[in-house]
Order: structure tokens, then sequence, then C-alpha cells
């Protein structure tokens, strides 16, 4: 059996829906043959161990702990979905106090226990802040750390493949920046469909400026749509997505959807967010999109949504203030 890599994957969160789901993909995406599954819930977590071992995987050596320090020991890469899903009613910024409790105290489990690791992926939400909050306190370099906003560009592409009745492959570079959230900024400036840039289309009888407002709409309301359907927040996406990334910072094929990252140029300052990237072996590389002036705009509404998520966080006593990031986290 051919694996990307040798090296630990543990994935934390493991006995939620996300967690598990990402570890099944691990193993059918032959990751790593070792694999290790951490949540504290350890009923749960015994379940998904003992259906992944059900299924007979070749070659997979699966280990299962409620022992954060077991779990994260030795590991190279590491995926999160230890946070608070979210519920009907709830948007994923209402998650923000606890989950961003959790986020640094998972920071600084990194930073004890493997600060060897070399890509970090995080899910939980929200999380562009959960994401820059694990940065802080584990201590590792921006490059080492992504978080899920992919999420939002696959969902793009696939509402504009159904509004065009064609094939998702027939969407090119559909592209969201910004937050994973209410204030995310879905682009058109990026998109061709079918060989026609999107810009071309919008405003004529093929879409209607409505019905664009409607489709970017959907985007950012995906995720609550999952949960108005299944009664549950979305994790087939989330996990499959995530462990792609992971895939990629492995050495496997590029990930190329754009993913939160720390930027710190121009104009956006000390944020996560979604900009222009790609995951390698090296990890995350980002440019800062360059849009139309309306799209330029959406990125700077959304920046701000960050920031003050970012700063009720320091209100919070969460994070220190900016100043003292680069005391937790020299790199910074
Ligand atoms: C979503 O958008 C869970 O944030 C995830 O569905």
């Amino acid at each position: 059996m051919e694996f990307i890599t040798e090296e630990k994957l543990t994935i934390v969160g493991a006995a939620g829906m996300i967690g598990s789901n990402m570890a099944q993909t691990a193993a059918m995406m032959h990751l790593t043959p070792n694999i290790c599954l951490y949540d504290p819930y350890a009923p749960g977590l015994e379940g998904v161990a003992e259906e992944l071992l059900h299924c007979g995987f070749e070659g997979l050596n699966l280990t299962f702990t409620s022992d954060i320090k077991e779990a994260l020991s030795g590991a190279k890469y590491v995926v999160s979905s230890g946070g608070a899903a979210r519920k009907a009613g709830m948007t994923r910024e209402d998650l923000l106090k606890g989950n961003a409790q959790i986020a640094e105290e998972f920071g600084k489990n990194v930073r004890n226990y493997c600060p060897d690791v070399k890509h970090v992926v995080v899910v939980f939400n929200p999380a562009d802040i959960t994401g820059l909050i694990t940065l802080i306190y584990s201590g590792l370099k921006p490059s080492q750390v992504s978080t899920l906003a992919a999420l939002d560009s696959t969902r793009l592409r696939s509402e504009l493949a159904k509004y065009f009745k064609n094939s998702p492959d027939k969407v090119v570079n559909a592209r969201t920046y910004g937050g994973h959230g209410e204030q995310m900024a879905v682009y058109a400036s990026t998109v061709t469909v079918d060989g026609t840039p999107l810009v071309k289309l919008i405003g004529t009888p093929k879409l209607p400026m409505e019905d664009w407002l409607e489709i970017q709409q959907r985007v950012i309301q995906g995720g609550k749509h999952i949960i108005d359907l299944r009664g549950r927040s979305s994790f087939q996406s989330p996990a499959y997505i995530s462990i792609e990334m992971i895939a990629a910072a492995m050495g496997g094929k590029p990930f190329t959807w754009p993913v939160g990252t720390y930027i710190n140029e121009g104009h956006f300052r000390h944020i996560m967010m979604a900009a222009e990237t790609t995951i390698t072996a090296d990890g995350v590389t980002a440019k800062v999109p360059q849009g139309t002036p309306e799209e330029d705009k959406l990125l700077e509404k959304s920046y701000e949504h960050l920031c003050k998520l970012r700063d009720e966080v320091i209100e919070m006593g969460v994070l220190p203030p900016i100043a003292d990031w680069h005391k937790l986290n020299p790199n910074l």
C-alpha cells in the first residue's frame, strides 16, 4: 500500500461528525498509515475507531486516545475540528467565546506536545478567529497554519453550475475571500463559466444582477442551508476539504482553493482570512487578491468584520493586544 507519508497525523475532535469523516477520508485517501484519533468523549471516540477498524483498511495503524499529550506527541500533521458545532439559529460568529478558549488551549497543546509539527488545519468556527488564536499560541510560522474557507469557493462553483445548468467542471476559478462568515467576499472577476468571464454575463439576460446577488447570498448562507435541510451543521464537505488541505501539506497534490491564512501586508494587518493561496509541502503561500473596485470594497468590509471579532477576543482576554503577540509567537 502506497501512502503519501509515514508521518503521524492526529485528528482532534475525532468523535464528532466532521472528525470521524476526516478520519475515514484520510484512511481512504492513503495519507499515512499512522492516524491517531483524539476526542475527550471516550465512548464516542472508541465507536469511531471501532468502525474504522471494521472497514478492514489495508496497512492502517490506527490509534486513539482521550489524552491530548499522547495524541499530539510526535504528530507531524494535525487537523482540528475540536470545537462546538453550529446549531440551528446560530451564526458561525455566535460560537466565538467558547471556541476561542478551546483554540487557546489547542494552540498551547501544540506548542507543548508537538512543537515540530509541520502543518495544522483548523476547522472549527469562527475558523478565521480560532485559526488566528491557534497560530498565536502554538508559536508556529504563519505558513504552517491554515483554516477552512475553501468550502465557500466550492459552494460558489456549485451554485453557478446549478444556475447555468452546467457541469461544475465548467465553472473555473470560483473564489471567495476574506472571512468564512456572514461577511465573506464573493468574487465574480476571477470566474469563467464555459470559457466566458462571469463579469461579462452579470447584468445580461443570462445572469441578471438580482440573480447574481441571490447567488452570492446562497454562498454566504451555504452552511445555514445545510443546517436547514439536515437539522445539523455540514460535515461531509468540511471533512473532505480539510483532508485535501492536509494531504497537500504532506506533499500530495497542491491545494489551490483559497484557504484562511495569516495576512499582514499592505492594508490587511494581523488577521487570518481567505486569500489567494496554495498549500504544498512548504506550507501556505498567499497573495492578497486584487479585484474590481466593488470587490475590493466587499473584501474591506469582510476584513473590518474580522478585525471586530479579533478585537472582541482581545477584549475577552483570550488574546493579548496585537503589540504583544510576538512575545507568544516570535514568528509574528
Ligand atoms: C459551514 O459553512 C461548518 O462552517 C461550516 O457549513
